[in-house]
């Protein structure tokens, strides 16, 4: 495989001030109550965890597991959950974390099953909203940066497992 340099799109810094500006969001736009934050591993578990961190409401939150990409780069399509949401959602105020929403397969399938059981509310919060390849329409409730395409790691965000630890989001050339 052809070595691949990495560029920094998104800065540690620029990445924590958009955080606090979701977080923001959230805690008006849900100004009495509980909220469920439900994380799409293995990407979201570092956005979850800042974004959690900073919302000003009380929170519970679980993790799904859900792959929908091969170990390449291209997606596959195909919805598979190994770990479901454990909390019950019924009747309560639900957003959804992913770190990166692509075709838009994963959310909008998984969107749907947790419909069937029954939130309050169900939002979407993803911190980038990558619209080059969108196959599916996701209404994106709350969303950091919107890019059309590249390739991008960090900040839970792999390539075959590798960068999900670096602090900035870059860009794989
Ligand atoms: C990535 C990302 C999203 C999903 C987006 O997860 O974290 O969940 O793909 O792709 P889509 O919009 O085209 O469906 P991935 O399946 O690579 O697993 P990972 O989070 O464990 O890296």
């Amino acid at each position: 495989m052809t070595e691949m340099q990495q560029k920094i799109l998104f800065s540690e810094e620029a990445i924590h001030q958009k955080v606090q500006e979701i977080a923001a969001a959230i805690s008006q736009r849900y100004p009495e109550g509980e909220i469920v934050l439900v994380g799409i591993l293995k990407g979201a578990f570092v956005f979850t965890a800042d974004l959690a961190r900073a919302i000003d409401r009380p929170c519970r939150i679980d993790f799904v597991r859900i792959s929908s990409y091969g170990s390449g780069t291209e997606s596959s399509g195909k919805l598979n959950i190994t770990l479901d949401v454990t909390l019950d959602i019924a009747d309560k105020h639900v957003i959804l974390v992913d770190d990166i929403v692509d075709t838009g397969l994963t959310i909008a399938d998984y969107k749907k099953v947790l419909e069937q059981r029954g939130p309050k509310t169900l939002e979407i919060c993803a911190l980038i909203d990558k619209t080059g390849r969108r196959e599916k329409a996701v209404d994106i409730d709350y969303s950091g940066f919107q890019i059309e395409d590249g390739f991008v790691v960090g900040y839970g965000l792999d390539c075959d497992e590798q960068y999900r630890n670096l602090r900035c989001v870059s860009v794989l050339e």
